[in-house]
C-alpha cells in the first residue's frame, strides 16, 4: 500500500516588539519610502530581551500540535531549518525536545537558511515514506535581529531581516486524495557562497573572530543584492515549473502559491513570470520582513487559518536563499 506525506497541523509564532521602517529611521541614514519602493517591508517583528531561535519555536510548534490534535509525545523526530542557531552548538532542534519535555527524541538540525523548509520538508517526507517515522515535527526559527548591523554601514542588509518561527507536523496519509506532498525539489551552487554570507566567526580562520574583523564588520551579514535578485527570479520560477512537472501538473493547477518572502519585488517577479492571478499567491513580508527558514511556514499557518488554503486544494512553495540553495514543493493540503 503506497504510503504518502500529509500535513497534520501548523503554527507560528513572531515576537510582539513591532519595529517599523520609521523606527529604522532613527537608527541609520534611510527613509520608509526607500525601503518600501525596494523591498515592500513596512514592519518586521524584532525580539526585545534575550531570546533564541528555539525560544520562538516553542510556541509554534505548540499551537501546530493543538492544530494536529496531537501531544508532543507524540513527535517521533524533530527537524530544525536555522540560520540563527541558540548556540553555535549545540543545535536549536536539541534544545526543542527540553522545550517541549520530550527527551531522546531524535532531532537534526539543518542549515540551508531560506530554503530550509523545502529541505526539511524533502527529509520529512522521506523518513515518513521508509516507515522511519510516522510523525515529524518541523521548525523554521530564527532571530536575525541580534546579528544585524543597524547602522547605516549595514543598512542594505537590516532593513529586509525579521524574526519569527514556524512549525508544521507531517504525518503519514494513506491516499493522495487525503493529503499529500506529491513533489520536492531542491539544489544548491557554492559559487555563490560569497553574494550572501557571514564571514565570522569562522573555523576556516585563525582565530576564528578577530577585533579587526568586528570593527570591519564581518561578523554581520554582507549581501550582493542586485546578484541575490537576479537569480532568485530567474531560479524560483524555474524550480517551481519543474516541481509541477514531476508531479505531472501545470501552474493551472495550483491554488495557493506560496514564495519564500525574500522581497516583495522577487515575489512579484516570480508571479509575473509563472502568470499567477494575485488571488493565488499569498506574501506577507510587508508585516515581518524576511524571516528566511520561518518564512513560508509562517505564510502556511496563516493561510491555514484564515481560509485561504482548505484541505484538498494544491499548493505549491518556491524558496531561494544563501549558498545560493533553492526549493519547490506541490502538497495536495
Ligand atoms: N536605505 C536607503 N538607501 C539605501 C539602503 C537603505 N536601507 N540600502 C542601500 N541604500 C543605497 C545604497 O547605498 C545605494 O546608494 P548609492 O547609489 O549612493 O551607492 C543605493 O541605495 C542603491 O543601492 P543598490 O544596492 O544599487 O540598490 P538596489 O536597487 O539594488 O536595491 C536591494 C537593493 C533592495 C537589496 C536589492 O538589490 C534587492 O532587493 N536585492 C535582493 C536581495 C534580497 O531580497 N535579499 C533577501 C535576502 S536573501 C533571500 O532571502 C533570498
Amino acid at each position: 500500500m503506497a504510503v504518502y506525506t500529509k500535513i497534520l497541523g501548523t503554527g507560528h509564532y513572531v515576537p510582539e516588539r513591532v519595529v517599523t521602517n520609521a523606527d529604522l529611521e532613527k537608527l541609520m541614514d534611510t527613509t520608509d519610502e526607500w525601503i518600501q519602493q525596494r523591498t515592500g517591508i513596512q514592519e518586521r517583528r524584532w525580539i526585545d530581551k534575550d531570546t533564541g531561535a528555539s525560544d520562538l519555536a516553542k510556541p509554534a510548534a505548540l499551537k501546530a500540535l493543538e492544530m494536529a490534535g496531537l501531544q508532543a509525545k507524540d513527535i517521533d523526530a524533530i527537524i530544525f531549518a536555522t540560520l540563527s542557531p541558540d548556540y553555535n552548538f549545540p543545535g536549536s532542534g536539541c534544545l526543542m525536545t527540553e522545550h517541549l519535555g520530550i527527551p531522546g527524541t531524535p532531532a537534526l538540525d539543518i542549515r540551508n537558511q531560506c530554503s530550509g523548509f523545502v529541505y526539511g520538508m524533502q527529509i520529512a517526507d522521506a523518513w515518513i515514506r521508509a516507515g522511519v517515522y510516522e510523525r515529524v515535527l518541523f521548525i523554521g526559527a530564527e532571530v536575525h535581529s541580534t546579528g544585524l548591523d543597524v547602522s547605516t554601514r549595514g543598512r542594505d542588509v537590516s532593513v529586509i531581516f525579521g524574526d519569527g518561527a514556524g512549525a508544521v507536523i507531517f504525518g503519514k496519509s494513506e491516499s493522495a486524495e487525503d493529503g499529500a506532498i506529491l513533489s520536492t525539489l531542491v539544489g544548491a551552487d557554492g559559487a555563490y557562497a560569497k553574494d550572501l554570507m557571514v564571514e565570522m566567526p569562522a573555523s576556516r580562520q585563525i582565530p576564528r573572530i578577530t577585533k579587526e574583523g568586528m570593527d570591519e564588520g564581518r561578523h554581520f551579514p554582507k549581501m550582493n543584492g542586485r546578484e541575490v535578485f537576479k537569480v532568485a527570479a530567474r531560479k524560483l520560477p524555474e524550480a517551481v515549473v519543474t516541481a509541477l512537472g514531476k508531479c505531472g501538473k501545470t501552474v493551472a493547477d495550483v491554488d495557493l502559491f506560496i514564495p519564500h518572502q525574500a522581497n516583495l519585488r522577487i515575489s512579484e517577479a516570480v508571479q509575473k513570470a509563472l502568470g499567477l492571478p494575485d488571488d493565488r499567491i499569498y506574501n506577507n513580508i510587508m508585516r515581518y520582513g524576511n524571516t528566511t527558514a520561518a518564512s513560508i511556514p509562517i505564510a502556511l499557518d496563516e493561510c491555514v487559518r484564515n481560509g485561504k488554503l482548505k484541505r484538498g486544494q494544491t499548493l505549491a512553495v518556491g524558496a531561494f536563499g544563501a549558498g545560493f540553495t533553492w526549493g519547490a514543493a506541490v502538497i495536495r493540503f
